[in-house]
């Protein structure tokens, strides 16, 4: 048997559920038994009977799973940490709120978004403080929540969400530490972001656009907002594939997101803006040997530590707080 079949054997055996984010490698992707955003993972994860959750994704993916149902038993084959996420920890939380308080702006006039790209932690400390979670296909319904409260938003990890959000809702934005007037902004930033979604260019979308003339662009909003400005369709991960997708298979589009998926989603006349390969390289870790080593410690009883994800109750009570009022916008 090869692996492939073997993994496809052991999930038959085991009471487990394989997941993984649309950003995996094309070989782990296509032997999970749930696929989808970060949005859809954490909601359909939640709702499996399994008592084995295989995540295939990066970290912050299983810890929310982990948060939102401790019962469950979390696995990831390679716990690899988003880029983004790693850029804010508490302590960071708390250094840029200082400055915001430093800037005349008192935590009782904040109300704090995290973007799902961050860890338990600074989600805890978020729903501690009267906030919650984003992700990129709800950061849109979430903030216009979020602004009803009358306060400022200081939205972490990612600039150029919030500076995205903030355009296109008719706000002012600001960057913490950049120079920028914090007071003057309604939504104010933490100076974080993706490392991948940075590798796209204006002069790239010039190309395409000098290249094939009737081209249309699609990209993540957690490209810089100069080529949100510039390009045709703005969306998260499942907008994204919606939107191409349906799109005439004789339409060109050159899309600004992450390799592996863009790779998939239709036979031609697809392109990836961008010369440099956009891999997420911490995506890309798990292979299917992970895969199957996993599954075989569960079957064998000896689950590695380093493959289970533990979120201290502290942590997740906060941290679910926060998710939690996510899923009820
Ligand atoms: P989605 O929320 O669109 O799945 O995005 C997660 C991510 O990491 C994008 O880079
Ligand atoms: Fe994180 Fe960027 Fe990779 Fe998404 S693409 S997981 S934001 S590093």
């Amino acid at each position: 048997m090869n692996l492939k079949e073997e993994i496809l054997k052991l999930k038959e055996e085991l009471d487990v559920t394989l997941v993984a984010h649309f950003y995996q490698r094309d070989e782990v992707f296509e032997l999970a038994d749930i696929t989808g955003d970060s949005l859809e993972l954490a909601k359909r994860a939640k709702e499996t009977d399994s008592k084995y959750i295989v995540f295939c994704g990066v970290g912050f993916m299983g810890e929310s799973v982990k948060v939102l149902d401790p019962e469950k038993i979390v696995l990831m084959p390679k716990i690899a940490c988003c880029a983004m996420a790693r850029m804010i920890d508490e302590g960071y939380y708390e250094e840029n709120l200082q400055k915001i308080n430093e800037a005349g702006i008192s935590n009782d006039d904040i109300l704090p978004i995290t973007y799902i790209n961050s860890s338990a932690a600074v989600k805890a400390r978020v729903g501690e403080m009267g906030g919650m979670v984003c992700t990129s296909s709800n950061a849109y319904k979430i903030i216009e929540k979020g602004l009803k409260s009358g306060k400022k938003i200081f939205f972490v990890p990612d600039r150029c969400l919030g500076q995205n959000f903030a355009k296109s809702l008719n706000l002012k934005s600001a960057v913490v530490g950049d120079g920028t007037d914090l007071n003057e902004a309604d939504i104010i930033c933490y100076n974080g972001f993706c490392s991948v979604h940075q590798l796209f260019t204006v002069e790239d979308i010039e190309f395409y656009r000098e290249k094939y003339e009737d081209i249309l662009i699609a990209v993540h909003p957690e490209c810089d907002p100069a080529i949100c400005d510039a390009a045709d369709f703005v969306g998260s991960t499942s907008q994204l594939i919606k939107y191409i997708t349906e799109l005439p298979i004789e339409q060109k589009v050159a899309v600004g997101t992450e390799y592996n998926m863009v790779n998939r989603l239709r036979e031609k006349n697809t392109y990836i803006l961008s010369s440099t390969k956009p891999e997420c390289p911490t995506m890309n870790e798990t292979t299917l040997e992970d895969v199957y080593n996993t599954l075989k410690s569960i079957k064998d009883g000896k689950i590695s530590e380093e493959c289970e994800i533990k979120v201290s109750e502290d942590v997740a009570k906060w941290a679910r707080v926060a998710l939690e009022r996510m899923f009820e916008v």
